[in-house]
């Protein structure tokens, strides 16, 4: 049986990339879209590939760090479809990196107001309306390896998507009751344009005095990776695989990352078997 069939997803940052990709495999389950982002361009070229596979498609402005502007895409969905099944918050920023110290308020709050307080506000946006009609549904964040594995230079990105990989364990405890299934989607590099993250930070997240962060070698290596990252078509399929499956964490890539994870679960278990060889802990005060 196909679960998702006639069923309506919002989709953050829809318009390329992997939110793209991830349009097009639900159209290929016969969901309905709804296609938020803050590039309207996008916007209408991706509603035409989307229709062309048969999929019913909303599109709507949207700046996921705007609750305001959440509510009203909520409520555009509503009007048109009648009811929500799905969330994806895929909308994110690669935000600034480079040393510590040549990052900038403005980049930090930019990525946390992007990565972190967009899925925030879509929960409160979708949320409400997918437990309205009982019937469950499903809400797919995307994180990253950076939420797993510390990104040196990368502190701003890092932060936010460990903060994702965290929620989403939160809300999957917390909304299974309500039969709303909840992945987190960690992807290594996938050939997309989020290296060119700086096309979409609007003018609030930029001061005057902004520090260069990035070095230009840094740059050219970010998107180096980038690009010889994972087809970006592979990664809507590998979604819906996944939650058809109920995974919680969705996993695109594995050499490398795997070892590394290992390693750090291994440090950090290292670091519990401290408190029992502890001295300090085992005097009494
Ligand atoms: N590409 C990778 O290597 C990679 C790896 C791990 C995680 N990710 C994550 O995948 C998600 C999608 O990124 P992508 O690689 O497809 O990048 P992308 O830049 O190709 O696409 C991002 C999309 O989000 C939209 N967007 C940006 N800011 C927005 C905002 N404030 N409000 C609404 N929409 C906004 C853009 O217009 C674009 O359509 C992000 O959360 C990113 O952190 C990407």
């Amino acid at each position: 049986m196909n679960v998702f069939k006639g069923k309506t997803a919002v989709i953050s940052g829809g318009a390329e990339g992997i939110g793209l990709s991830i349009a097009k495999a639900l159209a290929r389950q016969g969901m309905q879209l709804v296609l938020a982002d803050i590039n309207e361009e996008s916007l209408v070229e991706a509603s035409t590939e989307l229709q062309a596979l048969g999929a019913s498609v909303l599109t709507a402005k949207l700046d996921v760090a705007q609750p305001d502007q959440w509510q009203a895409v909520a409520q555009q969905a509503i009007d048109r479809f009648g009811s929500v099944h799905m969330l994806v918050n895929n909308a994110g920023v690669g935000g600034e990196s480079g040393p510590f110290e040549q990052q900038g308020i403005d980049g930090w709050r930019w990525a946390v107001d992007v990565n972190l307080m967009g899925v925030v506000y879509g929960g409160m946006a979708i949320v409400p309306l997918i437990k309205a009609h009982g019937e469950g549904g499903w809400i797919i964040n995307v994180a990253s390896m950076a939420g797993h594995l510390g990104l040196p230079m990368g502190g701003a990105y890092t932060a936010t998507k460990f903060a994702v990989v965290g929620l989403s364990e939160s809300w999957a405890e917390e909304f299974a009751g309500a039969d709303i299934h909840v992945s987190v989607l960690c992807p290594g590099f996938v050939k997309t344009r989020i290296h060119e993250s700086q096309r979409n930070r609007p003018k609030r997240y930029t001061s005057e005095n902004m520090p260069k962060s990035a070095t230009e070698s840094q740059e050219l290596q970010i998107k180096r990776y980038v690009e010889s990252g994972m087809p970006v078509e592979l990664v809507g399929n590998r979604v819906v695989e996944a939650i058809a499956a109920k995974e919680l964490y969705i996993f695109t890539h594995s050499e490398g990352f795997r070892e590394a994870v290992q390693k750090r679960f291994s440090a950090i278990d290292t670091a519990f078997a401290g408190v029992s060889s502890s001295q300090c802990l085992s005097e009494t005060p």
